[in-house]
């Protein structure tokens, strides 16, 4: 296995690790994203057994110990198992997440206290790089769930929305994410199909992004906006479609 980097918009890197037995034939890739400002963020620790890879493919972009931030979209084991390796690995880092998050998870499993950010706060990481953290919780799925958004790039890092199976180019410019996120949400089943995960989603596409980086699949240049609306869409029908059949079904 290795862990490749890739500057996908500027100063934010892609960390991709490409794992071929998990959802043969395709594959399934994990990836971080590095924001490299004067106080770096990464966003997911990857798996914990995954450190190694990950440590040294940051090693590339800043020294490991200046790592400031570390948050993520929820918590599980691709996205924050290894959180406190990265702690120790780096003295002055903090993890920064949802109040939900601190609350139900990350007080009790942080090795050091977590700072919980409010909905749409912004942490300013110098050198031109602010992260604003959006609560979107049971989207695609845990309580806890949010994502960041970088301003100065318009950089939607989503976590797990739009997730796809297989490996792929570090960044594509245009195209459609939506229909190979519907095949694997189709293969998976892996969102809570929550009444309000349109919504959440919805909520997203007044930021325009630029680029939308996935934790899995590729890192998508083109209108953010459109694919926002159209995987809301999806996510729509899909809950709303279940939640008619479980109607029927009780009334039959
Ligand atoms: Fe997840
Ligand atoms: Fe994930």
């Amino acid at each position: 296995m290795e862990t490749k980097v890739h500057e996908i918009a500027d100063g934010i890197f892609r960390l991709s690790t490409y794992v071929p037995e998990i959802a043969p034939p395709a594959g399934f890739a994990f990836n971080s994203f590095l924001v490299r400002g004067e106080e770096p963020l990464l966003f997911h620790t990857g798996l914990r057994r995954m450190f190694p890879l990950n440590r040294e493919a940051v090693a590339r972009l800043i020294p490991v110990d200046k790592l400031r931030w570390i948050s993520f979209g929820h918590f599980e084991a691709d996205e924050s198992g290894a959180m406190n390796e990265w702690l120790a690995a780096a003295p002055d880092a903090q993890v920064a997440h949802g109040q939900t998050g601190v609350m139900v998870s990350l007080n009790d499993t942080a090795d050091r206290a977590p700072r919980i950010l409010a909905d749409g706060e912004v942490i300013e990481l110098g050198g031109n790089k602010r992260v604003r953290y959006i609560d979107t919780p049971h989207t695609p799925h845990g309580w806890d769930a949010g994502v960041m958004y970088e301003e100065s790039t318009g950089t939607l890092l989503a976590g797990d929305l739009f997730t796809q199976h297989g490996d792929h180019p570090a960044l594509v410019h245009g195209g459609d994410i939506v229909t190979p996120a519907i095949a694997a949400e189709e293969l998976f089943q892996y969102s809570a199909l929550a009444p309000g995960m349109g919504s959440a989603i919805r909520r997203l596409a007044p930021l325009k992004p630029k680029t939308i980086a996935l934790m899995h699949g590729p890192s998508f240049a083109g209108d953010g906006a459109a694919a926002l609306h159209a995987l809301a869409d999806f996510y729509e029908k899909r809950a709303g479609d279940r939640w008619a059949e479980l109607v029927q079904s009780k009334a039959a």
